[in-house]
């Protein structure tokens, strides 16, 4: 074995967390640990893969779930088509009559894309395939001092190369869970542990003083403003939700209706808006009980800029198409955006 695997093993088992998808060799939880943590801190995944796996104890139990269930159990995790993929893929997989077992085959699944196939490949079925994930490039990039950019192809075929060019036949499984946790826990983006790292004398970065500029990247996301306005609309204990389809964020969830602008609009702006005015012909009494909240919300391309608006319905609200309205205790059956429910939940105090 290479010396900075050893190096690297050694380090492991001093430091490894002990982490529930570290003992199992089941395909089925190795692969909902992945696809959580794919843009999650483990100190959130973990109780979410704790509650998924209790909600959804097998593949059959995921594949027969209503999609509503399965987004609910994905609420607040941000990243929606993650588990509207994972419901798609545990149909395929119960087609298929098992859980696949081959790199090649569990790429197949939807949504599982090279980096969640190789670590299900090797953790569950030790095949050696690297997986390189954002910690593993950070590691490989700063030990070999790579300043190709990680988000180009050549950047990223050239970690590729590297880590699986130093991955033990044998025992890939540890492998790949030792590279990630030390890109956790040791080379960190910020303030990594250099002084005491067991790869510093072989570190390219931390000789050439480029630690904090690696691993480099191209162009930096670009963030796009949305603004978005909502109309909070309930009558006898009940609210107005609606549910989002089309291509776009936050699909299949519930939000409040919603009229989307290209700039910000005030209370009397919105009121001379062709969507408020079509909603004042299906709800034609109401009182407008005011401007209720404001929130800013990141995402990872967006920042969406809401206000809230209150409107309490008088008489029979016949729903649109798309739209339910909802007594207030059966809310928690609903999964939607972190967005809306961090204003329910600032607003909940007056229920
Ligand atoms: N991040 C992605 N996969 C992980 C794993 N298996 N263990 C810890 N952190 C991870």
């Amino acid at each position: 074995m290479d010396d900075i695997c050893c190096r690297l093993f050694a380090w492991y088992d001093m430091h490894k967390r002990d982490l529930p998808w570290r003992s199992t060799r089941n395909p089925y939880y190795i692969w909902i640990s992945e696809v959580i943590l794919q843009q999650t801190r483990v100190a959130q995944g973990y109780a979410y893969f704790v509650r998924f796996i209790a909600l959804f104890p097998t593949v059959e139990a995921l594949a027969d779930a209503p999609e509503d269930a399965v987004m609910r159990a994905w609420q607040g995790l941000g990243y929606y088509s993650r588990a509207r993929n994972l419901h798609a893929a545990a149909k395929q997989i119960v087609k298929l009559g098992r859980f696949p077992d081959t790199y090649e085959a569990i790429r197949q699944l939807k949504g599982v894309g090279d980096y969640t196939a190789a670590a299900i490949a090797s953790f569950a079925f030790d095949e050696p395939k690297a997986a390189v994930d954002g910690n593993v490039c950070r590691v490989w990039s700063r030990v070999f001092g790579i300043d190709c950019p990680i988000d180009s192809v050549r950047g990223k075929r050239v970690v590729a190369e590297i880590a699986q060019e130093l991955l033990p036949d044998s025992q890939a499984a540890k492998y790949n869970q030792a590279v990630m946790e030390f890109g956790a826990l040791q080379c960190t983006p910020h303030s990594p542990s250099c002084v005491d790292c067991p790869l510093a004398d072989k570190c390219v970065a931390l000789a050439e003083g480029k630690v904090d500029m690696l691993p480099s990247k191209s162009h930096k996301t670009k963030v796009i403003p949305r603004y978005l306005t909502y109309l909070y609309m309930h009558n006898a204990g009940s609210l107005l939700l609606h549910k989002r389809t089309g291509n776009d964020i936050w699909q299949n969830l519930y939000e409040l209706p919603l009229i989307e602008t290209d700039v910000a609009i005030d209370a009397d702006k919105l009121f001379l808006h062709p969507d408020f005015l079509a909603w004042k012909k299906i709800v034609p009494h109401y009182t407008y009980k005011g401007f209720t909240g404001g929130i800013k919300h990141v995402l990872s391309h967006r920042v969406l800029h809401a206000t809230f608006h209150e409107l309490e319905v008088w008489g029979e609200l016949s729903c649109p198409d798309g739209y339910v309205m909802v007594p207030f205790s059966e809310l928690s059956h609903y999964a939607l955006p972190r967005l809306v429910e961090r204003y329910m939940q600032e607003k909940s105090g007056q229920w």
